[in-house]
């Protein structure tokens, strides 16, 4: 532990906030490889347990919390995880507010549909716990200044579930654009072709389920009638809750086209696109969109569709830098070069298929942030203030889909009142947008 983080320690204890259990449990030593972390989830369905069970892949983790709104999903996953630790989950909730208060959880993780990210880190950092919050970080702009400003403020260590930044390929792939070998960059073509995921077709309102708390599913959204199609996963191509595609894939292969080019902000965003391929189905968000980023001399293009698998280079997603001697294509799966052919000669040698470590990126994401827990470094490698600009980054391509313009951002505003009208959501009472 050092100095600085006992000072911290010391003025969050007599400002009379909560203090970190595991910083109090460290301010007589270092926290050491056999302390116990004990993680609670909050939102226990999808990628919450593949958050858990990533977790649980560590000694020094156990589970004693989990929350979830809906009775069913909160039981199977309680027996799972059981079965997984070989012990039980000593609390099991409806209501995620008790998970926070309760004083023996060190770690949440938060793994609910993305109108509810915000709220619960907020209250989670506000509570003295690190976070491990999933991606898309916030579901407005707004929403990601506040959750930067509450970690910076309680000094948590927050990870953000965007796992290919602890993928190994990944960082070989930048090394290689960074080398400068693929000469000039005109273009990154960022691309996720999602031919699996199907129609959506349109369903009746019905009741809620028994054992639902669908109230405390829409939390700051809009009230409206239970729709099965608005609910588990799905919920991901409804603007009250999610922003589709281009939020969804957008934050973890945009982040990549950032990061290569050693870029942050475009100087304009344009966007087009539909639902080309199931025009009528329920769901709002696009299921083909092209969006331009145009930065100083090279283009970012995002291109995404549901229900087709073509998307470029034979792979259903990726990112491309587009260089004057080749081209380097990466995905989840590995990277390669494809030099520049041109009148029959090559600018530079092909590198082959390297293929991924295949050590998996969650795991190695989330032991990078058990170890950043233990040195208290808010540095992870998805830390907030990465997953929020790369989340903010996505939601100006929605914009300029939404409103139809060619819009320019100086960080803070569109100086369009259309677009930037987008920049926050208006919570339903009784929940109001945290205040930090
Ligand atoms: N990092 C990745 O690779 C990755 C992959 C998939 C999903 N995700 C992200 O994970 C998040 C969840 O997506 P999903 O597909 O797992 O959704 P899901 O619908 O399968 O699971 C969400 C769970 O949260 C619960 N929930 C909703 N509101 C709650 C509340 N107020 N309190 C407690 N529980 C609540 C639901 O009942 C459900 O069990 C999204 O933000 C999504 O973008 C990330």
């Amino acid at each position: 532990m050092t100095r600085r983080d006992f000072i911290t320690k010391a003025s969050v204890m007599g400002a009379g906030l909560y203090a970190s259990p595991i910083l109090m449990r460290a301010a007589g030593k270092e926290v050491g490889a056999n302390d116990k972390i004990r993680v609670g989830l909050i939102g226990c369905k999808g990628m919450g347990f593949s958050d858990l069970s990533a977790f649980l892949g560590n000694p020094e983790v156990e589970c004693i919390a989990l929350a979830d709104i809906d009775q069913e999903v909160l039981d199977s996953r309680a027996a799972e995880t059981e079965k997984i630790q070989g012990k039980k989950v000593q609390f099991l909730y409806k209501d995620w507010r008790k998970l926070i208060d309760n004083k023996d959880v060190d770690v949440v993780i938060v793994g609910t549909p993305d109108h509810w990210h915000c709220l619960q880190l907020v209250a989670a950092c506000e509570a003295g716990k690190d976070v491990y919050c999933e991606k898309p970080l916030g579901n407005s702009i707004e929403e990601c200044n506040i959750m930067v400003r509450a970690a910076q403020k309680y000094n948590r260590v927050v990870q953000v579930g965007q796992w290919q930044r602890s993928d190994p390929h990944w960082q070989d792939a930048v090394n290689f654009v960074h080398s400068g070998k693929l000469g000039k960059i005109r273009t990154i073509r960022v691309f996720s072709y999602q031919g699996w995921c199907p129609s959506i077709p349109v369903l009746p309102d019905e009741e809620v389920p028994a054992g639902v708390d669908y109230d405390m599913w829409l939390g700051p959204a809009p009230k409206r009638p239970f729709n099965r199609n608005r609910f588990h996963f799905t919920f991901r191509w409804f603007w009250d809750y999610a922003g589709g595609l281009m939020t969804d894939w957008g934050v973890h292969l945009l982040d990549y086209a950032l990061y290569g080019m050693n870029v942050t902000a475009p100087q304009t965003i344009m966007a087009s696109g539909g639902k080309f391929g199931y025009p009528d189905d329920a769901c709002e968000t696009p299921d083909l969109l092209q969006t331009v980023y145009t930065f100083g001399g090279f283009t970012v293009l995002w291109d995404h569709a549901i229900g087709i698998n073509d998307g470029a280079y034979g792979r259903t997603h990726g990112v491309a830098f587009v260089g004057e001697n080749g081209t380097l294509v990466v995905d989840r799966g590995g990277w390669e070069v494809i030099p520049e052919d041109v009148s029959g000669t090559k600018r530079m040698e092909a590198i082959e298929h390297h293929p991924s470590y295949g050590g998996g990126g969650l795991n190695l994401h989330v032991k990078n942030h058990l170890e950043c827990i233990k040195s208290r470094n808010r540095a992870c490698n998805a830390s907030i203030e990465i997953g929020a600009h790369i989340a903010k980054f996505s939601q100006l391509g929605n914009i300029a889909y939404r409103t139809g313009k060619k819009l320019t951002w100086d960080g803070k505003s569109f100086h369009d009142p259309e677009a930037d009208q987008y920049l926050c959501k208006t919570y339903r009472e009784p929940w109001k947008l945290p205040k930090i």
